[in-house]
């Protein structure tokens, strides 16, 4: 199992704004500092990349593999500590003089997004709330970091005349009661899911993913900005990050077993690794374009409720009495990704990668403990 950079290294990576300065104060000296680091870069031969919410789960798994890939990466990030950034510094490459430069930036602070992006080829906007728990107001919480946030990103893409953007999006603006679409028909990426639908349910995640995923390709076509989505769908993996991320509390929850009911959805399911893959070859591609949904494996919440049961056979696991029957559709293609060249691994690899990574990070003791609960946001979608 990978899990990146297990052994603590001297970091000499470059931050743009220091833990105690605001990043609003001073946009220029931020804007002039990223544009010497990025002349350097390209004096280098490197091309200069900016991945947004870069400490993130699926992020820092790109910032990985771009490092890798001999890209210097301009990695935004809301909060410049350790526990948010540490992991990032240990990645191999990261030090390299033209390697991970980090700066503060919350996707609401145009000036501070800007001074990231200025001088990059291209983007990665990857950064979104993605709620763990239930939402108190919507409207600040979810709609507005996804949907400003992603104007905001997009506009200094196009200032910043980047060679192109790639949008993560989601599942959710796929299959969620898709008008017209009739239930036996696969759906691919002319399916769009029903926004008034999931605004009607009180699903603001969804609404907050369509809505910005609209907006990322129009804004592209407009102004004539070189704009690609992809729609993963729920990502599990090994994590780089110490902290365990939403989707990954979903396989823990069904592993651990709690009060909360769950519907017997079809789940469609992608490795983070696969997902990073995906981001690159997005980037890379010149015959990318639009929407690309990576949603390789399909599985019914029994079945998986199943496989993890001979897989594991000693974890407590949901009741199969606390799961709702539920009437299915036909499932998602990643046909378009895959004609483009991206290749996944099976289902039972990334299981046994993400219950073996939880188990060694200690997501999965206190069995006995306290209630573990089910991510409200995946009875919603
Ligand atoms: N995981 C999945 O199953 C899945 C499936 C499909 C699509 N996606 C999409 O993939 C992307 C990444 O998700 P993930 O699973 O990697 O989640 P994650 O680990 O929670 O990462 C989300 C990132 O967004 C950042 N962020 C949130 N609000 C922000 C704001 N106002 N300003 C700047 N940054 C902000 C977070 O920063 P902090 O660390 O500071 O909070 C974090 O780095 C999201 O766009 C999500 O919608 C995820």
């Amino acid at each position: 199992m990978d899990k990146g950079c297990p052994v603590p290294c001297e970091s000499r990576t470059h931050t743009v704004a220091a833990p105690h300065q605001n990043s609003r104060a001073e946009p220029n000296a931020m804007a002039a500092r990223a544009e010497e680091g990025a002349e350097a870069a390209a004096a280098s031969g490197r091309t200069v990349v900016c991945v947004t919410g870069a400490g993130g789960y699926i992020a820092s798994w790109l910032v990985k593999l771009l490092l890798s890939r001999g890209y210097a990466v301009h990695a935004t990030v809301r909060d410049l500590s350790d526990e948010k950034t540490a992991h990032l510094k240990r990645l191999p490459g990261a030090s390299d003089p033209q390697g991970l430069r980090l700066f503060r930036a919350d996707l609401l602070d145009r000036g501070a997004m800007a001074a990231a992006i200025a001088r990059c080829q291209g983007v990665f906007h990857v950064a979104t709330p993605v709620p763990s728990g239930n939402l108190t107001d919507p409207e600040r919480e979810m709609l507005d970091p996804a949907v400003t946030g992603t104007k905001n990103v997009l506009e200094a893409a196009s200032a910043a005349k980047v060679r192109r953007v790639v949008v993560v999006s989601s599942m959710v603006t796929v299959e969620i009661n898709p008008k017209n679409w009739p239930k036996d028909k696969i759906k691919d990426e002319s399916c769009w899911s029903d926004k008034e639908f999931c605004r009607n349910n009180e699903d603001w995640y969804s609404v907050a993913k369509i809505t910005s995923e609209e907006v990322a390709l129009e804004y592209g076509r407009r102004i004539g900005l070189d704009v690609v989505t992809i729609n993963p769908a729920l990502v599990l993996g090994p994590l780089l990050q110490p902290t365990c991320n939403t989707s990954c509390q979903f396989l823990i929850y069904f592993l651990k077993g709690g009060p909360d009911r769950i519907r017997d959805k079809l789940w469609h399911i992608v490795d983070v690794r696969d997902v990073a893959d995906a981001l690159l070859l997005l980037y890379e591609a010149p015959a990318a374009s639009g929407r690309h949904i990576c949603a390789p494996h399909s599985v019914g919440a029994r079945d998986l409720l199943r496989l993890l049961k001979r897989m594991y056979p000693g974890y407590p696991c949901v009741n199969e009495d606390s799961i709702i029957d539920m009437d299915n559709h036909a499932p998602m293609t990643s046909d378009k990704l895959r004609k483009l060249g991206w290749s996944c691994r099976p289902l039972e690899e990334t299981i046994a990668d993400t219950v073996g990574f939880c188990e060694q990070a200690g997501f999965l003791c206190d069995l006995q403990g306290a209630h573990c609960r089910f991510p409200p946001v995946y009875n919603k979608i």
